[in-house]
């Protein structure tokens, strides 16, 4: 190591002002952060800025950032049109108890580009999509329940939390994944309405959902579910799931909440799904809270009051509030095909990066993802389906090295889950990526 190298290296590891951050906030939240997704230890590393690709924290530190906010910053931090939209927007007022043009323009963006959609709802998160889009294929099937990935993630509403958190002691044969409520108190009856599928086991899974086809509404499906290990679609599967789907008039609930960043058109179109509904959020706010259900025009109608009180009444105090409907219109418009094309380029060239490393290292490790997103997994083949993408207590210990050496060189890499590019990102970028994880594997 370089004296610089040193220098920097040990100017990487002062946190002083984060740890006094993380005193105070210890005061008034129940384990010192405000979401599950920012704990860290020994304590978070607080953010003072962001700038484009990098971030800035309160310590002064500069990290390049494969986080942008779990995938929400397809542009990074502080994006120019965004802010000037935004800026130009607020003192017109940030609210309001009506309708918008703002959100009539993101909606004909949106419909505009995704095939499945064509209708949609602004609300204000990817849970609440995702809960507003299985309440919609109840109301128009008039089915409660619900069949779903095992170890995906689909937000916090019950019945899309349902072995979400299945780990090996309890998550049952691999023919039967346990469906038990993912949280102390849950009532017991929601899991009596979930189905719990493995990812790309097409037996099974047709099995389970013709089973219990007579009470399944929907079928959730993220069509690259990131934290089961951002596995990748057997078309099979994706096949299998729409056939049975028709044959049992059950609806396909697709939640590309992250994964519309894979494409212009999204991830469905990417992948060959044809969904009945979707739900969306994170990039198409713009770096704001956000949340939409899109589908087919005539599902959509659960939600319509042209004809009495609808089906399904959806509301919400800042459902569309207009500052979100203009910086996600904004962010979307900068994201031509041209653009996505681009982004994919840098993906491509990153995962390939990596894999050369591993191949030339010989090292157990794997790289899974497509477009602007990848996963580092310490195993050497690309996990099918959550139980083979799940940790052990050794596995989790090097992805926590790994983190911690991304961090000591000033790039933060989310541990254990996807990464992300965005088009702040530089060609250096990406080969100090590749150059960083070709080192750790050096040290190993
Ligand atoms: C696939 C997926 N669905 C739903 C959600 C929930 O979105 P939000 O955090 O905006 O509520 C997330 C969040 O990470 C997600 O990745």
């Amino acid at each position: 190591m370089f004296r610089d190298d040193a220098l920097q290296a040990e100017r990487m590891r002062d946190c002083s002002v984060s740890k006094r951050f993380y005193k105070r906030a210890r005061r008034v939240f129940p384990d010192g952060t405000t979401r599950v997704t920012v704990e860290a230890r020994p304590q978070p590393t607080y953010v003072a800025r962001g700038d484009g690709a990098y971030l800035i924290d309160v310590d002064g530190r500069r990290f390049l950032d494969l986080n942008n906010n779990f995938t929400t910053l397809i542009h990074g931090h502080g994006f120019v049109p965004v802010v000037k939209a935004v800026t130009a927007a607020l003192a017109g007022g940030t609210c309001f108890a009506n309708p918008t043009d703002s959100e009539i323009a993101l909606a004909e963006l949106l419909t505009g580009r995704i095939p499945a959609a064509e209708r949609i709802r602004f609300v204000n998160s990817g849970t609440e999509a995702v809960m507003f889009a299985i309440k919609a294929a109840r109301a128009f099937t008039g089915r409660p329940g619900v069949a779903r990935i095992e170890g995906a993630y689909h937000g916090a509403y019950d019945w899309a939390e349902a072995g979400q958190g299945n780990a090996p002691a309890t998550w049952g044969p691999a023919h039967r994944p346990s469906a038990r409520p993912a949280y102390r108190g849950t009532p017991k009856s929601v899991g009596d309405d979930v189905v719990i599928c493995r990812f790309n086991d097409v037996a099974g899974a047709e099995s389970a959902i013709s089973a219990a086809a007579d009470r399944l509404g929907c079928i959730l499906i993220d069509p690259m579910p990131s934290r089961a290990g951002l596995l990748h679609p057997d078309p099979g599967f994706l096949e299998m799931l729409m056939r049975v789907a028709r044959k049992f008039d059950i609806l396909i609930v697709a939640d590309e909440v992250l994964n519309l960043r894979q494409g212009f058109e999204g991830a469905c179109a990417r992948h060959g799904l044809a969904p009945d509904l979707i739900a969306l959020g994170k990039i198409i706010g713009g770096g704001f809270p956000i949340g939409a259900i899109a589908g087919r025009k005539e599902i959509m109608t659960v939600f319509s009051s042209l004809h009495g009180r609808p089906a399904l009444p959806q509301g919400g105090t800042f459902s569309a509030n207009p500052i979100s409907m203009i910086a996600g219109r904004v962010a979307m418009e900068a994201m031509t095909r041209a653009k996505f094309e681009e982004l994919d380029g840098f993906g491509e060239q990153l995962r390939q990066g990596m894999r050369a490393a591993i191949t030339r290292r010989n090292a157990a490790f794997c790289i899974s993802g497509e477009a602007s997103l990848f996963r580092i997994h310490p195993r050497p083949t690309i996990p099918v389906d959550f139980r083979q993408a799940y940790l052990s207590a050794e596995g989790a210990a090097t992805m926590q090295r790994l983190t911690a050496f991304f961090h000591e060189r000033a790039i933060l890499l989310p541990n254990a889950a996807a990464a992300c590019l965005s088009t702040a990102m530089t060609q250096g970028d990406i080969e100090k990526i590749v150059d960083t994880f070709d080192e750790f594997l050096d040290v190993l």
